[in-house]
């Protein structure tokens, strides 16, 4: 039915002056008698197109006028150049053909609770949030391919079922494999160093998955991850290598979203910052900032500011309530009170939980004892106190993996890091340099009660040639949360699965 005439809203900068068909989705409307404003998307933008009465026939212009949200139509028009049009360019109507009429769509521009948006995600990817979030996705994935695919890696696609734990076994998920238990898998890191005594430089990106019992607004438990894996690598050579590779993702997120990123209200000075050297702290630094004076100050200070934007919320929102009270509204700007009201007290609700965290976070900072992971809040700390991504290295060994070698300097500590994005966002990385002494791996796969034999053809790969290396995984979610400013990185994937709730 579409045809070669149909233009994309995204090309409509090229077609000013000229008669154009765009085929979409109504966004939203509004009328004032003898003229309507509607906005269409189309999937790669949001025109105004504007109806004059007269300039279309009667009965058109009073179906338009009735015409539901997410009523799908093509429009024709006059392409204008109008900078206070959403996108910039607006349409001046001549024609227009609805396509299916829409009624009573159940997200309506008033905004709704969480819960509900995830009942209907299938709908709430049509918002412009969620198309923003979308977009972005799709160049951090891009960004991802290219990096890798552009410095001499070769993609190789490791197994979802698998017979042995990659990480923790806790977070597992069995599976009945024709009555064999299996799971799915949570890397693929060990079947990747596999393929690096192979190909030298490998990279596998893929779903992960994880049985992790936090609902934590960091975990889900099908995550996207990206994991390269080098032979001849040491630990500087890995945090050279992530630096490099999350400068690359977010030099092009800023050249391709740039638009999205404002829609979403991101920190864009921020991210034109990030460029290598990161910031590179041992654990035990970690540790002696999160239990020294600078810490202790800082979070008092957190909680002077929480206290004081708790009061500026609590302000705005008894004067739009006053306002709506008070009548006389049109429809439209109830609407959007109403919309605003529910984001007001939506980032109420977080200032409010950050108060009440904060002085149990403040605890488990100052009295952290070295030798545990780092914890969500700890990480939180470290990453707000930077304004670059902090690379922290040298974790205990008994806190990490078997795979992380051992650092033979000190035996305590494993040559390992994580990536630690700014501004309290966390990890997006975890990475090791591997254990590549036979004896020393299989020492370790003991020490943390996983069964050696599950492990025969891993360690094959200690026996022949071994070689030292190493490789990181980064999250994808957890990326895009932190470049786009999401607080939960459940809205940076389409479908999330969560670990108290699949919705769709
Ligand atoms: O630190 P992790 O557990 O590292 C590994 O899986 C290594 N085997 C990777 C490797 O060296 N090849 O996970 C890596 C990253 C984390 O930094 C985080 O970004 C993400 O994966 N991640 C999660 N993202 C969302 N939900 C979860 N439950 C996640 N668990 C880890």
């Amino acid at each position: 039915m579409l045809n070669d005439a149909t233009t994309y809203i995204s090309q409509l900068k090229d077609n000013v002056g000229q008669e154009v068909t765009l085929a979409g989705w109504l966004y939203n409307s509004r009328s004032s008698g003898k003229i309507q404003f509607l906005i269409v998307r189309d999937g790669t933008g949001l025109c105004q197109c504007v109806v004059e009465k007269g300039k279309i026939p009667e009965e058109l212009f009073e179906q338009l006028k009735r015409l539901g949200q997410e009523s799908s139509l093509t429009v024709t028009g006059t392409v204008r150049e109008e900078a206070r049009s959403v996108g910039g360019y607006e349409l001046a109507v001549t024609n227009a053909q609805i396509i299916s009429a829409a009624e009573d769509y159940p997200i309506t521009p008033k905004s709704h609770g969480i819960d509900f948006l995830l009942k209907n995600r299938h709908l709430h990817l049509r918002s412009q949030r969620q198309w923003c979030i979308g977009k972005i996705r799709h160049t951090v994935i891009d960004a991802i391919r290219r990096f890798f695919n552009d410095n001499g890696f070769t993609l190789i696609d490791t197994p979802i079922f698998t017979a042995a734990a990659g990480e923790e076994e806790q977070t597992l998920f069995g599976v009945d494999y024709f009555g064999i238990p299996m799971y799915l898998t949570q890397t693929g890191q060990l079947h990747l160093e596999a393929a690096a005594m192979s190909f030298g430089r490998v990279y596998c990106f893929g779903p992960t998955f994880r049985a992790e019992k936090s609902k934590t607004r960091r975990h889900l438990t099908e995550f996207w991850m990206v994991e390269p894996e080098v032979a001849f690598i040491d630990l500087d050579g890995l945090l050279e290598l992530a630096e490099n590779f999350v400068t690359f993702i977010v030099t092009e997120v800023l050249q391709n979203n740039k638009d999205q990123l404002e829609t979403l209200g991101a920190d864009i000075a921020s991210l034109e910052k990030i460029k290598p050297p990161f910031y590179r702290l041992t654990y035990t630094e970690a540790v002696d900032i999160l239990t020294g004076e600078k810490t202790k100050n800082f979070v008092a200070r957190q909680l002077e500011d929480l206290k004081s934007q708790k009061q500026q919320l609590e302000t705005k929102i008894a004067e739009l309530e006053e306002q709506s009270a008070e009548g006389g509204l049109k429809q439209w700007q109830k609407d959007k009170i109403a919309a605003e009201l529910i984001g007001l007290s939506s980032t109420l609700a977080e200032v409010n939980t950050g108060i009440e965290n904060n002085p149990r976070h403040a605890k488990l900072a100052a009295e952290f004892q070295w030798g545990k992971d780092l914890g969500g809040s700890d990480e939180t700390i470290i990453s707000q106190m930077h304004d670059k991504p902090v690379f922290v290295t040298h974790y205990p060994r008994q806190a990490k993996a078997f795979y992380m070698k051992t650092d033979r300097d000190n035996e305590k500590v494993a040559l390992n890091f994580d990536l630690l994005a700014p501004a309290g966002f966390g990890e997006i990385i975890g990475g090791s340099v591997r254990e590549d002494d036979y004896d020393l791996l299989v020492a370790r796969i003991k020490e943390q009660g996983l069964n050696v034999e599950n492990y025969d053809w891993y360690l094959d790969l200690r026996k022949y040639g071994s070689v030292p290396h190493g490789g990181f995984g980064l999250g994808v979610e957890r990326t895009i949360a932190w470049l786009t400013g999401e607080k939960h990185i459940r809205q940076c994937i389409a479908f999330p699965r969560l670990m108290d709730k699949i919705y769709i």
